[in-house]
């Protein structure tokens, strides 16, 4: 069954490339480019990879925590001016 109609990546495909290391959607995207196009698969191969297999949760905390602390540096640029 396809999973990537963009680019003709099926599920056995997405199975194979978990086997073979990938972990996340991004690294199913590097080796087969499911998802790099109209993005309607990665939800479908976040379900084929399993739990933690959702991009970007940690990245986003992490940019979240830096727009909170971005502020906090503003009144040093502002007493640098
Ligand atoms: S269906 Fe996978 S990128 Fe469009």
């Amino acid at each position: 069954m396809f999973v990537c109609s963009c680019f003709g990546v099926t599920d056995r495909q997405v199975r194979e490339h978990q086997e073979a290391g990938a972990r996340t959607p991004r690294q199913i995207a590097s080796v087969s480019k499911a998802g790099t196009d109209c993005g309607s698969c990665v939800r479908r191969i976040q379900g084929l990879l399993g739990r933690g297999a959702c991009p970007g949760r940690q990245p986003a905390a992490t940019a979240a925590a830096g727009a909170v602390e971005e502020p906090a540096s503003a009144p040093s640029v502002a007493e640098a001016a």
